[in-house]
């Protein structure tokens, strides 16, 4: 039996603590550094994600036989690259190939040469010639940080004083370190996140999923890492999506994920991980909004429990950049609420009291939770739970889903209301 270290601490690297628990090939599982959660189900060591030293160190020593990374910090930190060089077998893209999602630049180039499409753009370092280039275009525009800044570096801008302030922030304030930015026609049409895992130029897509990134119902607030997502039953076609058609869905695959597989191994920088495109359904059909290297966090807790092959299997062949056996997927809708920390995306206390009934019944992800001296579950961040139920029926997982989160007693924590409420 495999002895696996899973590199993260969030939902997501519990969802997949999770479904490697189900392989018939794993034992021993780690988590580096995990939380209350995946303490259950993994033995978590005190390492953070970009501790690449301490993470090699620590596989070395207990016989890792496969690491899986879930946070672009660790994929951009190198930890691919190390853990290769010393022999070590990991499932994640090399720090070259992770370029597809910390630079904005570099992916918008290797889209525009491989003709898959996306919004257009312009790429600035100066504040000034950025400022010259908005005034003479329209509003909205969309302006993004060219690098990793958590998810928190993209301004749709209304008009000229609210993109005059982003590019200050950006480009003369340096809010998150120094660089370019990208200006982007802005596109209009549903969103929806489609991943792949990836070795070399064999693509695997799994089923789509959308998640819902405002902070409260109807998509008003702010925007968050993610409160919740869905995944649809093949009834409505094979994408697990109803409102993307199989066509659309093999267009996405066929001229979007594909291409990018394509163009990364033809650089020499072959993708050996998963790749998230975030997609936008526009009224001149889907184009791209953004690219990740990794699982997407909220989808993941959502698309993996409807995986049937191993995913040891999958991990495996994609570190040892042999062919990935196909896999397969259950006919089951599956729909995800996240529980936030009141005040989240800004400010939040940590240290609110979890009480989770005992005959909880439904699947629970921890995203930010944290265990005291005493033995107490605590919240820890500012996305704290995630709360997932499938059925044969999106409506009744909608039902067994809310029923579940009105189980968990904590007073600071909100959710929203609407999870799926699109195509229910
Ligand atoms: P990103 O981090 O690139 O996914 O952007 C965050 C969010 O900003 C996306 O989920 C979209 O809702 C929005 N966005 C980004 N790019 C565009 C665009 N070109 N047009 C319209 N909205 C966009
Ligand atoms: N759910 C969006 C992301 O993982 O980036």
């Amino acid at each position: 039996m495999a002895s696996v270290l899973v590199v993260g601490g969030g939902g997501r690297e519990h969802a997949i603590v999770d479904v490697l628990s189900r392989s018939a090939r794993v034992g021993k599982i780690y988590c580096a550094p995990g939380n209350a959660g995946i303490a259950q189900q993994a033995e978590c060591v005190p390492l953070k994600d970009t501790d690449v030293d301490g993470l090699l160190q620590f596989a070395q020593a207990k016989g890792i036989d496969l690491t899986v990374v879930g946070p672009e910090a660790a994929l951009a930190a190198g930890i691919v690259d190390r853990f290769r060089a010393a022999g070590l077998k990991i499932f994640g893209h090399t720090q070259a190939a992770t370029a597809i999602e910390s630079s904005k630049e570099f992916a918008k180039q290797l889209m525009l040469r491989s003709h898959v499409p996306t919004a257009s753009y312009c790429a600035f370092r100066e504040f000034s010639q950025a400022l010259t280039y908005v005034r003479a275009g329209s509003f909205p525009t969309v302006i993004k940080y060219d690098g990793l800044a958590a998810g928190k570096g993209v301004v749709v801008a209304a008009d000229l004083a609210e993109a005059e302030a982003a590019l200050r922030d950006m480009l003369l304030d340096g809010r998150y370190g120094e660089g370019k930015v990208v200006i982007e026609e802005f596109l209009t049409g549903p969103e929806f996140s489609l991943m792949a895992f990836v070795s070399g130029r064999q693509v695997c897509p799994m089923v789509a999923a959308q998640d819902h990134k405002r902070a409260y119902d109807g998509d008003k607030g702010p925007n968050t890492g993610g409160m919740g997502a869905y995944t649809e039953s093949f009834a409505t076609g094979k994408s697990g999506l109803s409102f993307i058609s199989d066509e659309e869905y093999d267009f996405a695959v066929t001229h979007i994920l594909q291409p990018v597989a394509d163009a990364m191994a033809d650089a020499g920088t072959p993708l050996s991980g998963v790749l998230y495109g975030g997609l936008m359904k526009t009224p001149s059909g889907i184009k791209v909004i953004e690219f990740n290297a990794r699982f997407g966090d909220p989808e993941t807790e959502v698309v993996l429990p409807r995986l049937e092959s191993d995913i040891f299997d999958i991990f495996e062949a994609v570190a040892d950049a042999r062919v990935i056996p196909a896999p397969t997927w259950r006919d089951e809708s599956v729909m995800g609420v996240v529980l936030a920390s009141k005040g989240y995306p800004g400010s939040y206390s940590k240290g609110a009291p979890i009480d989770v009934g005992p005959d909880f019944g439904e699947r629970i992800c921890h995203m930010g939770t944290k265990r005291t001296d005493e033995g107490g579950l605590v919240t820890a961040g500012g996305r704290v739970l995630m709360v997932i139920a499938g059925a044969s029926t999106m409506s009744e997982a909608a039902r067994r889903c809310y029923a579940a989160v009105e189980k968990v007693h904590c007073d600071n924590l909100f959710y929203r209301k609407d999870i799926a409420n699109y195509v229910l």
